[in-house]
């Protein structure tokens, strides 16, 4: 059906999750194979209370985090979804990844929820700066101020503008398709719903099940995401 719908939509929006990235050597979260807070408690580590109580391990974590996503590129599957966007297929992109590899590879309506790896601010001016500052092992502003990744933490609020522009994406779609989430963590997934409320075909695109799995017109859990966009492009 995933390809029909391809066809006849009018509005095709994606929602992408941390599973897009694995197949350019980005771990996620929660898949049983190598998801990242299988071996972390993220309470401890993503949160603000580790930002302000726990200095030291936050700024090696995400130390490791930034080299990660100044290493690893998009892969053939980011591209894909950007040249679908400049051919008119797609409107664009929600992500929970903070990786910038949408960006990379051109697509350029995106909603970043989460924020993202690519940019450090200061905590105390609000001064910004790129994260290979975080690379360099530079974690001050030249204010003093102690410099932390642009990314929602643990118990944050999501962007306002990401967020609402996310809503009013989902209720414009006709087609919403997730890509690589488990759809676990509130409020981002609620948007799938929303597009489903407004009347949109939903398609979930996981290796595993998902907590939304139920609201599904289609479910692919035995694809890849890269093989899969390759098999549709
Ligand atoms: P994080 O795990 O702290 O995520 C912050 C988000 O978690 C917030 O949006 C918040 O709503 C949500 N959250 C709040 N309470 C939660 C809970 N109890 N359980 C799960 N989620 C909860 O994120 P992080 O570890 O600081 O990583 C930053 C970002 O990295 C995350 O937003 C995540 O999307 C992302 N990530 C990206 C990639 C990638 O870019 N490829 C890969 C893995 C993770
Ligand atoms: N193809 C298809 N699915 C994949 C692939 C792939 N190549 N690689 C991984 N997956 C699936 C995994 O099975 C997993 O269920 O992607 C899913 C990723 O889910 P999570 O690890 O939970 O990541 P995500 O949904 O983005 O997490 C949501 O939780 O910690 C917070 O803020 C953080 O944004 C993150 C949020």
């Amino acid at each position: 059906m995933l390809e029909k719908w391809l066809q006849t939509s009018n509005y095709f929006v994606v929602f992408t999750g941390a599973g897009m990235s694995t197949e350019s050597g980005l771990p996620d979260f929660r898949s049983s194979t190598h998801g990242l807070w299988r071996k972390k408690d993220p309470s401890k580590l993503a949160s603000t209370e580790a930002l302000n109580n726990n200095v030291d391990e936050f700024i090696q974590f995400y130390r490791e985090r930034v080299l990660g996503v100044k290493e690893y590129k998009p892969h053939k599957g980011h591209h894909i979804l950007a040249d679908w966007e400049e051919q008119g297929i797609i409107k664009s992109i929600i992500t929970q990844n903070v990786d910038g590899f949408h960006q990379q590879a051109g697509s350029k309506r995106v909603a970043e929820l989460h924020g993202t790896l690519q940019k450090v601010h200061c905590q105390a001016c609000g001064r910004e700066y790129d994260s290979e500052e975080y690379v360099n092992k530079e974690y001050f502003c030249s204010c003093g101020g102690v410099l932390r990744p642009n990314i929602v933490l643990f118990g944050e609020v999501l962007p306002e503008d990401a967020f609402q522009f996310a809503i009013r994406e989902a209720e414009k779609a006709d087609l919403f398709i997730v890509l690589g989430s488990s759809l676990s963590v509130t409020p981002a997934n609620q948007i799938p719903l929303i597009a489903k409320d407004n009347g949109a075909k939903l398609v979930i695109v996981n290796q595993e099940k998902t907590e939304m799995d139920m609201y599904a017109d289609e479910l692919i859990h035995d694809r890849k995401i890269g093989e899969l966009l390759e098999a549709l492009n």
